[in-house]
């Protein structure tokens, strides 16, 4: 199979205070099969270039949505590109098939630990069920949806000294996606994309 050409749209409204997410976007930033794309940087006043945005989409094959978990969803900037990018006739409705057959992926953080996003935790919902309207979003535009890599705890990574392993981790992720080292149906079910690690043939240590 051919390789995926990546486009990282990444959103964080506050990035002088990430500790996880603005490293995770210099990590991917470095990596020349990805196009980074800080959206609040070149979109300050939320002024969408659709038609840029449209094209960047039709020259990748795996778009990967980058945030922080804000109230539960994605922060604001990731919605009003949603509204505007995924237009009737490009994205759905009469002759929008422009992104049928690519894939997508929520690449997340969350301040809330694992446990607290089960039935029975704190938050009463996996962050799988939570993200359900972009799943519900790419299975409409007949994008293949994968499960969301997410960190849990994200707000003291640092200082528990996760994060060089989740920089590590995210590294090969984005690797084995590029590769294609892997089967989207051994994938597809699971809560969330670090369950599979190795059916993308990545070990990790600890
Ligand atoms: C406005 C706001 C809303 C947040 N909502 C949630 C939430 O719904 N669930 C959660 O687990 N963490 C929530 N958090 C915590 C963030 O997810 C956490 O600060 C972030 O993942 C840390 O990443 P960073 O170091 O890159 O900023 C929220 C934080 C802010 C500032």
């Amino acid at each position: 199979m051919n390789k995926s050409k990546i486009l990282l749209l990444f959103a964080h409204p506050s990035q002088r205070r990430s500790e996880v997410n603005r490293p995770m976007f210099d990590t991917a930033s470095k990596m020349d099969f990805i196009t980074a794309v800080d959206l609040y940087a070149e979109y300050p006043s939320l002024n969408i270039d659709i038609n840029r945005e449209q094209q960047r989409l039709l020259d990748h094959d795996l778009i990967i949505f980058q945030f922080p978990f804000y109230w539960y969803s994605t922060p604001s900037i990731l919605k009003e590109w949603q509204d505007l990018v995924l237009e009737y006739g490009f994205a759905y409705g009469h002759d929008g098939t422009a992104l049928q057959g690519k894939r997508m992926l929520c690449a997340l953080t969350a301040g809330g630990s694992e446990k607290a996003y089960r039935a029975d935790g704190y938050n009463h919902f996996t962050i799988r069920e939570l993200l359900q309207p972009l799943e519900q979003t790419a299975n409409m535009i007949g994008m293949d949806y994968l499960p969301p890599f997410a960190l849990f705890g994200s707000r003291t990574a640092v200082e528990e000294g996760r994060l060089s392993a989740h920089l590590e981790c995210w590294q090969a992720v984005l690797h084995a996606l590029h590769n294609n080292d892997y089967r989207f149906e051994d994938l597809a079910a699971l809560n969330v994309l670090n369950d599979g690690l190795s059916h993308l043939s990545i070990t990790t240590h600890g």
